[in-house]
């Protein structure tokens, strides 16, 4: 099985990073052929609206055409059997780099075709299994993050497009090694170094899981 495991956070060694780097670790422990890649490393652009990848001749082709690092990445997730994206969530969304290597990857093997039942045209012939691992700071309870819903437009358009996409939702992750530097009294430095001992570790094993899923595939 081949899999690509993406880290859309700029820290390499951050809570995101880590959950990814348990994907990989799962996915290895059912011998599949993993790839991880840390996205901030590479210089590219979320889609240009070129539509060179709409275009009649090419409709058989998913690849996106802008020339950029993301290219060979593209070219790597599209033969992948599953792709596994971590990402932090920055003001109630996904990262811009997690956005940008979306909107690539969905877009190229995408059409504006209705069959049919109704349903948009993929030109994925073969399903791509994803998940997203989503880091934050913020608990489940505290209210004003309605992320859940927001989030789950991205991953609808994933399952039409690329196949069945699940998630994993990691709050209340520590930010800092210490917190008294910076200017906070929202978040209680005692509580999170708590989080980071007993609740962490458990979502490095559900992100573990979910590898050895993925390496299952
Ligand atoms: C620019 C920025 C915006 C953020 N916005 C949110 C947010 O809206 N909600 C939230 O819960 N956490 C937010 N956070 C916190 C991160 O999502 C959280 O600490 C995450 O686990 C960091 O992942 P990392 O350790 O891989 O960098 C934000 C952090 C940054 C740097």
């Amino acid at each position: 099985m081949n899999i690509i495991v993406i880290n859309a956070s700029p820290r390499k060694r951050g809570n995101t990073a880590k959950l990814c780097k348990n994907v990989v670790k799962g996915a290895e422990s059912e011998n599949a052929s993993v790839e991880y890649i840390n996205l901030y490393d590479y210089d590219f652009k979320g889609c240009m609206s070129c539509f060179a990848c709409h275009l009649k001749k090419n409709s058989e082709n998913p690849l996106c055409f802008w020339r950029d690092d993301l290219k060979e990445i593209l070219k790597k997730c599209l033969k992948a059997d599953g792709i596994v994206i971590g990402t932090p969530i920055y003001y109630g969304s996904i990262t811009s780099y997690a956005q940008a290597f979306l909107e690539r990857l969905l877009f190229a093997a995408d059409t504006y075709l209705i069959d049919d039942d109704g349903n948009r045209v993929s030109k994925i012939k073969k399903e791509i299994k994803t998940a997203m691992i989503y880091t934050m700071n913020v608990t489940k309870e505290m209210d004003y993050f309605n992320g859940e819903d927001q989030l789950a437009i991205m991953r609808g358009y994933m399952t039409n497009i690329l196949g069945e996409c699940e998630s994993l939702y990691v709050y209340d992750t520590k930010q800092f090694k210490h917190y008294s530097p910076y200017l906070n009294n929202m978040f209680d430095p005692q509580h999170k170094e708590e989080q980071a001992k007993i609740q962490f570790p458990k979502d490095c094993e559900k992100a573990f899981e979910l590898g050895k899923k993925f390496g299952k595939i």
